[in-house]
Formats: C-alpha cells, sequence, structure tokens
C-alpha cells in the first residue's frame, strides 16, 4: 500500500487498483501549502466525522473526482444536499464489501457537527481489510477499551491513530492503543496543525519506541510504501 500524507488527518491509500482518501483538510492548513488539490482524485473518500478539519475539502475534492464518499447517516444527507450523488451511507459497526476492500465501520469517542453546528451524526473510524493487509483508521478519538475488540474481528498490521492530544489521543495512550491492537507500526495524525495541538516529535517517536512500536510522522506531501 502506498501512502500519501496531506496534512493533520488527510491521508490517500493507494491499494493498486484503487485509491481512498481519508478526511480531506487541505486548503485551509497553513502547513499543507505545497498541496495542489486540484490533482487529488481518489476512487474513494471516508469520512470520519464532520467537524471543518475533517470536511473543509470534502466538496470540491469528491466533486473534481466524482469519488465514492462513505460516511454515517447524517453526512450522507448533508451531501445529498449538496448535490453529491455517489455516495455511502454507513453508521457504527456495519459492514461493507467494496470491490477492492471491504471497511468495517468502528466507535469513536469524539463528538461529530458540521461547521454551521448542525449534528454530524456519531463520529467513526474504519477498518480497511485488503486481502493482502488490513489497517485502522481510528479518526479523531479517545483511548476507548472497546478498541480490545477490533483484533477479535481483524488482522491489523498497522494504524492512523491521533497523537496531538487536547481534542483526541495523546502519544502515551495511542500506544496503548497500538498495543491493544497487537500493531507494531502507527502513523501519527491530528498534530502540530494548530497551537492546541503542537507536540514534540522525538519524546513522541521515543513513547511509542519503549514499547516496540514504530511511530511514523510523516512529512507532509511524502509517500511510504507499507
Ligand atoms: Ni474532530
Ligand atoms: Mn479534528
Amino acid at each position: 500500500m502506498k501512502i500519501t500524507y496531506f496534512g493533520h488527518s488527510c491521508f490517500m491509500v493507494d491499494l493498486t487498483n484503487c485509491t481512498i482518501l481519508f478526511d480531506p483538510f487541505i486548503t485551509p492548513n497553513e502547513l499543507a501549502k505545497s498541496v495542489d488539490i486540484e490533482t487529488i482524485k481518489p476512487d474513494y473518500i471516508l469520512v470520519s466525522h464532520a467537524h471543518e478539519d475533517h470536511i473543509a475539502d470534502l466538496l470540491t475534492i469528491a466533486k473534481q473526482s466524482n469519488a465514492k464518499v462513505v460516511a454515517v447517516w447524517e453526512i450522507y444527507v448533508w451531501l445529498t444536499k449538496q448535490g453529491i450523488e455517489n455516495t455511502h451511507p454507513v453508521n457504527t459497526g456495519g459492514f461493507v464489501k467494496f470491490p477492492d476492500f471491504s471497511i468495517q465501520v468502528i466507535h469513536a469517542d469524539h463528538s461529530s457537527s458540521f461547521p454551521d453546528g448542525t449534528y454530524g451524526g456519531n463520529p467513526v473510524g474504519f477498518v480497511i481489510s485488503t486481502k493482502k493487509k488490513s489497517f485502522y483508521y481510528s479518526g479523531d478519538t479517545a483511548l476507548f477499551r472497546d478498541m480490545k475488540l477490533i483484533p477479535k474481528r481483524h488482522k491489523i498490521d498497522f494504524a492512523f491513530l491521533p497523537i496531538g492530544s487536547n481534542f483526541t489521543m495523546d502519544a502515551e495512550d495511542a500506544s496503548i492503543a497500538a498495543g491493544w491492537l497487537g500493531i507494531h507500526k502507527v502513523i501519527g495524525m491530528h498534530y502540530d496543525t494548530f497551537g492546541l495541538i503542537k507536540i514534540n516529535h522525538d519524546d513522541s517517536v521515543q513513547i511509542f519506541k519503549s514499547k516496540g512500536i514504530d511511530l511514523k510522522l510523516m512529512e507532509i506531501g511524502s509517500i511510504q510504501t507499507l
């Protein structure tokens, strides 16, 4: 899998046959000025929740790519009102099979409202499974004990976890989550974008390293293969 980082919690995962974009928030991100969003044309967009820092560029990229947008019911209804028709509504716990991958929608311990304050449904994360590998994209969340249930249904290879604290888990809690998931590789997200979530990179990497887990803090615009 080829992973491209567009800053904050926005990643594109290339599964060879198709691409999945998570939580598009690029143009308002001062750290992501080098990213040209016109070139981003995924096949699928998965949305974890309706907060501005996860959907700012959703409509633009959905329109230019005609990607299938997968989101909880309330976000799906909102998308329909905005004229986005290639959608797939889900809710917590659900499994969906797409041609090249399948997903399970996982609870997240957070909140979800649109930028205008209207209700955005439950915040969620996703487990993405292909024939070769599976990964967990948690979305914004606190550490929650039901993460322990995820390996009962899925063999996870790596996870995207928030580490910025203040609005989500910090690195210490994310390292506990990684232990529960039984993984040794974590890609950090939701850090440094705003003052409230600035972190010390070396300290965060060290917290994971002391537990035998590799924390990857990707450069914006960089690509890595897992
Ligand atoms: Ni949020
Ligand atoms: Mn957020």
